[in-house]
This record gives structure tokens, C-alpha cells and sequence, in this order.
């Protein structure tokens, strides 16, 4: 009766052994995806060298909007924007990094400078490419 019991057990702890196994075997290939998956957000917009001659080549389209002199036109100037505080309409400040240029290309209406009316730049998040919003946060940084 005890053997019994003692069996059972030992068969148990077997069985949990070998069913362990192939689990822990299966594992592996799972990693693997995963560590890919990982190695795509590199490749990401924020990742993008962004090249400044040919940024201000497409701010040609842009310039009749904002001025890179300081001047305010339909839209702020560019002058010493990047790093700056900027005032938002919803009366918070936000730095001017990279991200936050890159936002304000691509959809200008989720921050709006304080001042200036929402909508009026046109949303360039699917008529530019990543790599050209990245060409012309890098020329607007040498302002
Ligand atoms: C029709 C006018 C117009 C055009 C064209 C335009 N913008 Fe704008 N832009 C604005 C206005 C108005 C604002 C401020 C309101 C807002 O934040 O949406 C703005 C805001 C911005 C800001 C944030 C500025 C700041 O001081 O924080 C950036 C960056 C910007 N535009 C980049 C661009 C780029 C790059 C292009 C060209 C691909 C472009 N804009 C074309 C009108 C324009």
C-alpha cells in the first residue's frame, strides 16, 4: 500500500519531467521571433537619419507658410525652434525635440501653437515618407 503510493509518486514527478521537456524545448523557437520583432523598432521613423540638404529642398512646400528668418507668417517661424519651449493652445509647453517636430509634420493638429489656428497646416503624415519628414526635421534643426 505505501509502495504504492511511493510509486505513484515517482512515476509522477517522471511524467512532470518529460512533459517538461519538450516545453522547455519549445521555448527556443519562440525566442527567436521575439528577438526579431524587437530589432524592427530600430528601423523606426524616431531612427531615420535625417539628410538636411535634402530637408530643405521639400521645405520649399512649407515656406510659404513659415519663415526660417523669424518672421511670423501663416505659420511660426522655424528660426531657433528646435529645442525651444514652445507655448501649446492648450496652454502647456512642450520642448521642440525631435519628436515633437516630427509630430507636428505628420499631424499638426495633435499640438497646436498657441496663437495660431488648428487645421491650417495640411497634414503630411501620408503625403510625405518617414525618411523625408526626417530630411526636414534635420534641416529644421540648423535653423
Ligand atoms: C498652409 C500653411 C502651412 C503649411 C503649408 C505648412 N505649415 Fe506647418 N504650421 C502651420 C501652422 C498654422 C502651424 C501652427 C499651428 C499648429 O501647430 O498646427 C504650423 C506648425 C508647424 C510646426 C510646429 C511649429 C512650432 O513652432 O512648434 C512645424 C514643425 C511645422 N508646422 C512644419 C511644417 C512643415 C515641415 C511643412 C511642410 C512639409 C509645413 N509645416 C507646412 C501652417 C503651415
Amino acid at each position: 500500500m505505501r509502495r504504492g503510493v511511493i510509486l505513484a509518486f515517482v512515476v509522477g514527478v517522471v511524467l512532470a519531467v518529460v512533459a517538461a521537456v519538450p516545453l522547455g524545448g519549445a521555448a527556443n523557437p519562440t525566442a527567436t521571433p521575439t528577438r526579431r520583432a524587437s530589432a524592427s523598432p530600430q528601423a523606426s521613423p524616431v531612427a531615420l537619419m535625417g539628410d538636411v540638404e535634402a530637408g530643405k529642398k521639400l521645405s520649399a512646400q512649407c515656406t510659404i507658410c513659415h519663415s526660417v528668418n523669424g518672421g511670423v507668417g501663416i505659420g511660426p517661424t522655424w528660426k531657433g525652434l528646435f529645442g525651444s519651449d514652445v507655448e501649446l493652445a492648450n496652454g502647456t509647453t512642450v520642448k521642440a525635440d525631435e519628436a515633437y517636430l516630427t509630430e507636428s509634420i505628420k499631424d499638426p493638429a495633435a499640438q497646436v501653437v498657441k496663437g495660431f489656428a488648428a487645421g491650417t497646416m495640411p497634414l503630411y503624415g501620408t503625403v510625405l515618407s518617414d525618411q523625408q519628414i526626417a530630411d526636414l526635421v534635420a534641416y529644421i534643426k540648423t535653423l
